[in-house]
């Protein structure tokens, strides 16, 4: 695509090193002058979409080349951009009366020039064509004078910083105006703003993966109505425990991200087999087994999902080799997903399900530490142990004995580690 035209004219290397970094050369095709005749004569040749002019230059100065650009009819509808040092209203309104589009004082914002031109552009571009200009003859030619011979595609830092490291280098004292001083300053508030603004976009994105996480855990919850309110109990769980293990940051997030999805395979998953009542068959049970893998392949592909698979393709390994799909062992299961196997191994316990009531807490606390060494790794569940408190106050851990008890209730306390889903027990 072709990129839109922009000629800088300063009688100052520094200012047109700084326009370029501030615009870069991707996404515009830079002219420079400096001075005012060759700021006329570039206009005239190459028919920038806009002109950025300094207002102090040699032989015609920025107001004379505005004018004369506006009154040409060959050149009028040129976007004109004033850059000076000017503060006084006279200078504005001279300016204005020279024709001139916008006009920026120095120290100038680097994001508000760059709004301005893409808010003149299409003005620009419109009137051009409008007024049935001849077409730009892209490439044609380059870069007529350089600032400083930049090589093309390259953007190096402002003038005003490179000068700045040099001072730093020598220990004299600083050899930038105060204009320039300004400018750097200008810069940095710009640099920040973005950051923040960077920052907001990244955290609102955050919060969007999260709800559709969300949303794709509640589905899968609502098709398995044995285990309503599971993703948030294990999610919950395995958050406390990883971070009294000291884990943060992006690994508590993919913890995060793994927990709520960990059972996304079992979409692959019939209702016949997912919902049966009784026992599976070896062949629904060969079935059911796949769904670690299933999910792997359902996120791997995901950018920002990707995070999850080490819980997702892992969560029903055990310590002791005995789980699925590959029988690992002791420290070659991921620990995310040894974490949020004692989660998930506390809520399946501890929670309601159709056919009988869920354990104590205590009582189920007491089953973990008997399996610590066997099915689950002996770390983690001292971590358990320690973040157990927390847990058992978690609204979702309250709310896991809610869940109407259909048929015959078993009475409390006969239940086992063994007494789980067919797809966890086995
Ligand atoms: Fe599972």
């Amino acid at each position: 695509m072709a990129r839109a035209k922009i000629l800088v004219a300063d009688d100052q290397q520094r200012v047109r090193r700084l326009v370029a970094a501030t615009l870069g050369e991707a996404r515009w095709e830079l002219y420079y002058a400096s001075d005012g005749l060759r700021a006329l004569q570039l206009a005239r040749e190459v028919r920038p979409d806009i002109v950025l002019l300094d207002i102090n230059m040699p032989g015609l100065d920025g107001f004379e080349v505005c004018r004369q650009l506006k009154t040409d009819p060959a050149t009028r509808h040129m976007a004109v951009v004033l850059l000076t040092g000017r503060r006084d209203p006279e200078s504005q309104i001279r300016g204005n009366l020279a024709g001139a589009d916008a006009y920026f004082v120095k120290p100038f914002s680097p994001l508000a020039l760059v709004s301005k031109l893409q808010e003149l552009l299409p003005r620009a571009v419109a009137e051009q064509v409008g007024m049935g200009q001849p077409g730009r003859t892209d490439g044609a030619p380059g870069v007529l004078l350089p600032p400083a011979a930049l090589p093309m595609g390259h953007v190096e830092p402002p003038a005003v910083v490179t000068t700045l490291a040099v001072t730093g280098a020598t220990g004299s004292t600083a050899t930038i105006s105060a204009v320039e001083a300004q400018q750097m300053l200008a810069y940095a508030r710009d640099l920040n703003r973005s950051l923040e603004q960077l920052r907001q976009v990244y955290a609102e994105l955050e919060r969007s993966y999260l709800a559709t996480i969300e949303a794709l855990a509640a589905a899968l919850d609502a098709r398995d109505s044995a285990t309503e309110g599971h993703c948030q109990r294990v999610t919950g769980i395995t958050l406390l425990v990883a971070e009294q293990l000291g884990i943060e940051g992006v690994e508590l997030k993919a913890l995060h991200y793994g927990a709520m999805l960990h059972d996304i395979g079992k979409i692959g998953i019939p209702d016949a087999i997912l919902r049966k009542p009784g026992q599976l068959t070896e062949e629904e049970w060969a079935l059911m087994r796949q769904h670690p893998q299933l999910g792997e392949r359902i996120i791997a592909g995901i950018d920002f999902l990707r995070s999850a698979v080490p819980v997702v393709l892992y969560h029903h390994e055990r310590w002791d080799g005995s789980g699925y799909p590959f029988g690992l062992s002791g420290e070659a299961i991921p620990l995310g997903a040894r974490i949020f196997s004692v989660a998930d191994t506390f809520d399946a316990m501890i929670s309601n399900r159709p056919y009988r009531r869920g354990l104590p807490f205590e009582r189920a606390l007491a089953e973990i530490r008997r399996v610590a060494g066997t099915q689950l790794d002996p770390m983690v569940v001292e971590a358990f142990e320690q973040a157990f408190e927390r847990v058992i106050v978690l609204p979702a851990v309250q709310g896991a004995q809610t869940a109407p008890i259909a048929g015959i209730d078993v009475p409390l306390g006969t239940s086992s580690i063994a007494d789980l889903p067919a797809h966890h027990a086995r």
